[in-house]
This record gives structure tokens, C-alpha cells and sequence, in this order.
């Protein structure tokens, strides 16, 4: 089957304190919500906002604790975020979520122009949303065996890939692989790489895409990886979001002239890419790489 990751979804505290750092410090531009016709969500500018087209890329939202009664929903996407997973057929993948007990939140087209949207908790209850394109109006579908399909966003930059929590990776590589309908990649490591205990052992890794690393990453939480890397953050716990940028070093410069605290990681995970991570301002945990 042909798919990408579609968005990610990330709790926001203060909408516009999160838009200015994703638009001043990261440097991208904010796009503009496409509704379906007549829906209206009751979230206003200050509880949502895309960076992205056809509204994919980041989706920064105030948690609403009356969303999923509103909305009928047995799960609410925006309270602790979520990512979307854009498939070809998701009535297929319905079918076998609950064919396997999995409950699943049908919302239909109700948020965004031209996409229909399920919701699931994977085995290890990362909410992640399978969407799928209905309506030229939600923007080119993916070509059939594509697997993870760019898609460059204004700036040049792209959603690299999600990295989720799993206690156990067999476990929910297995959900994604037979019940999501996910094609495995061959992870790439940089030459000599520090943390190929992790990145050669399919207990503590797991990646879903293509070959050059873009995609679904399933990590076992490891409580020492910070340290063990001189890292100030630990990208293996609590799951974090990936952009590639055209240009890290400016976006490495505007975050240490904001005065963030950053772990510039070089290139130690994965093969041609320097990668950076650093808080928003609601602690969600970002990822920046870009080719070296
Ligand atoms: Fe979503
Ligand atoms: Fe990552």
C-alpha cells in the first residue's frame, strides 16, 4: 500500500507562544486550515493552528476537554497529541483494527477538507490517527507502494519522521506492520556508530518507511541514552517529532540566539544527517536535521 505520515499533533499551552517559535525560530510559515465544508470544530486561532499545506506537517492545538463528547469521538485527539498516518483505503484498516478488538473513533470528514479520519491507540496507547485522502481538496494521495511519500512543504522542509514510546518494539511493530498495513526500512547508520547497540537490535528499534531513515520510528525507552550521548535531552522517551530543513545551521543559530537549551547530537543515529533537538515552548520535544 502507498502512505505517509500526515501530521503530527502537539499539545499547546499557548497556541501563539508555540506559532512564534515554529515561525521565528524554526522558520517556517504558518498555513491556513482548510474545513470541510460547514464544519466547524469550536477551535478558534488561539486554540489551533498548521504549519504545513493542504493541512499536513505540524498541527499545534489547545487541549479541548469537551472535543470527543462534541464530536462523538471515543478518543480525543487533542489532549497529549497524536500522529496521522495517510493510508489508501482506511475503511480497509477499520476493518481489521476491530476485526482485532481495537476501538476506533470513525469521525468521517468532520476536521479537514477532503480527508476522512479514524482514531486508534496502538498497543503501548500512542493515539495515532489513519486518514485517508477522499477529495482532491486534501491534497495528492500517495502513489500505491509508496511508503512514507514526501512531501515537501513551502521552505523546503519536510516531516521526517515520529518517534513513538514502546515498551515492547515487536509487540507494536507488529500493529503497524499487520494491522496499519506499515512496510518495514532498513535502518541507515552513519559509519561508526555510537549507538549501534540500539540501531542493530529490532528489540530496541524499529523503523517503518524507507531506507533513508523517513518515517515511523518505534523506540524502547532507554533511561541512560541521554548521558550516554552527552545529550541534554533523550529523544527515547516520551516520543518526539522529526523536520528535515534545508539550512540546520541557520535554524541551530536563531535557537541559540533565542536562548533555548538545544542538544546538537552531530551526526551519531543516522547516516548524511546532523541532527538537533530542542523543547517548544509546551515541552513537546523537537527533532531539526538536515543533510551534512
Ligand atoms: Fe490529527
Ligand atoms: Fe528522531
Amino acid at each position: 500500500m502507498g502512505w505517509f505520515i500526515h501530521h503530527v499533533n502537539i499539545e499547546a499551552h499557548d497556541v501563539q507562544e508555540s506559532v512564534v517559535f515554529y515561525r521565528d525560530v524554526l522558520g517556517l510559515s504558518q498555513g491556513k486550515w482548510n474545513y470541510p465544508d460547514g464544519a466547524e470544530l469550536g477551535l478558534g486561532a488561539d486554540k489551533l493552528a498548521v504549519f504545513g499545506d493542504y493541512n499536513r506537517g505540524i498541527h499545534i492545538v489547545h487541549p479541548d476537554a469537551d472535543f470527543q463528547q462534541r464530536h462523538g469521538l471515543a478518543h480525543n485527539p487533542t489532549v497529549g497529541g497524536h500522529f496521522a498516518i495517510n493510508v489508501l483505503d482506511a475503511e480497509v484498516v477499520k476493518q481489521r483494527l476491530e476485526a482485532s478488538g481495537y476501538l476506533v473513533s470513525d469521525a468521517g470528514t468532520y476536521a479537514m477538507a477532503g480527508v476522512r479520519q479514524l482514531y486508534v491507540w496502538d498497543p503501548f496507547y500512542n493515539l495515532v490517527e489513519i486518514n485517508e485522502i477522499v477529495d482532491p481538496v486534501g491534497g495528492p494521495r500517495p502513489a500505491d507502494g509508496e511508503a512514507h511519500a514526501k512531501r515537501i512543504e513551502r521552505e523546503g522542509w519536510h516531516l521526517h519522521h515520529i518517534n513513538i514510546e514502546a515498551h515492547g518494539v515487536a509487540t507494536a511493530s507488529d500493529f503497524y506492520a499487520s494491522l496499519i498495513g506499515l512496510t518495514a526500512g532498513e535502518w541507515q547508520a552513519p559509519l561508526d556508530c555510537p549507538i549501534s547497540d540500539i540501531t542493530d537490535n529490532k528489540e530496541a528499534l524499529a523503523l517503518f518507511g524507507n531506507d533513508d531513515n523517513r518515517g515511523l520510528h518505534v523506540v524502547r525507552p532507554q533511561p541512560d541514552f541521554a548521558k550516554r550521548n552527552n545529550l541534554d535531552h533523550n529523544p527515547t522517551i516520551g516520543g518526539h517529532f522529526a523536520i528535515q530543513v534545508v539550512d540546520l545551521g541557520a535554524v541551530a543559530k536563531r535557537v541559540e540566539d533565542a536562548g533555548l537549551l538545544f542538544s546538537d547530537a552531530g551526526c551519531y543515529a543516522m547516516a548524511g544527517l546532523r541532527q538537533l533537538y530542542v523543547y517548544d515552548p509546551s515541552m513537546n520535544l523537537v527533532e531539526i536535521n538536515g543533510s551534512i
